[in-house]
């Protein structure tokens, strides 16, 4: 995972940040992948603004094919790259992307409808019902929260997973990656690492049998 750069005349901004100050700029981008390209717009003070995160691209290509239906989970949707995708390669699936940040959330709103894409709800964490659990949960994490609250996160969301269901994380090796599969090894989690690829570790993450 990687920051984008701020644009040099505005102010910096976190993109986790609930209610971003920065003026919004949006831009629009290609997500191009093997099974089809798409276009999305991006926005300033949202994480990877003007270009698709490499973390991201590397998740979207390792990922394996996701069921035809059922919950399925972007955590941190950003602009929505992950949840446009899983709603493009599973139609019968419910779509759900969650960000604390208020603007991503527009955004992700915003492209699920320009793409067509009727099947992705876009909430803040503390909307999503307590009674919807997922089948699949993909997510490039939020790293730069630091790493109590990625714990936490992680821990709050692992545990809304189906039995018989996982999550497929992506995570540059030089932000964590080893010790954070080593974590969740520890707290009980069966980890795979699927994928190592520029610079990016690909982790499934299930329940122990
Ligand atoms: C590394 S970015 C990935 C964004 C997008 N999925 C992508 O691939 O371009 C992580 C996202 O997690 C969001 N985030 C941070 N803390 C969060 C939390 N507690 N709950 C949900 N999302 C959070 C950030 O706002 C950010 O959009």
């Amino acid at each position: 995972m990687s920051v984008p750069d701020a644009p040099s005349n505005l102010p910096p901004a976190h993109y986790f940040n609930e209610d971003p100050e920065v003026p919004s700029a949006r831009k629009r981008i290609d997500v191009s992948l093997p099974d089809g390209s798409f276009s999305i717009e991006t926005d300033t003070g949202v994480f990877s603004h003007g270009r698709v995160d490499s973390g991201t691209k590397v998740l979207l290509m390792e990922a394996p094919a996701l069921p035809t239906a059922g919950n399925v989970l972007d955590l941190g949707c950003g602009s929505g790259p992950i949840a446009m995708t899983m709603a493009r390669r599973s139609p019968g699936s419910a779509v759900w992307a969650v960000d604390v940040n208020e603007r991503a959330r527009q955004l992700t709103r915003d492209n699920a409808s320009a793409l067509g894409l009727t099947n992705v709800t876009v909430t803040a964490p503390d909307e999503v019902p307590d009674d919807v659990v997922f089948d699949v949960i993909w997510s490039n994490p939020p790293i730069k929260v630091g790493k109590q609250e990625l714990h936490d996160l992680l821990n709050r969301w692992l545990a809304r997973l189906s039995p018989d269901g996982y999550a497929v994380l992506v995570v540059n090796k030089n932000l964590g990656s080893d010790s954070l599969a080593k974590w969740l090894t520890e707290l009980g989690w069966t980890v795979k690492r699927i994928s190592s690829r520029q610079g990016f570790r690909v982790l499934t993450v299930k329940r122990l049998k």
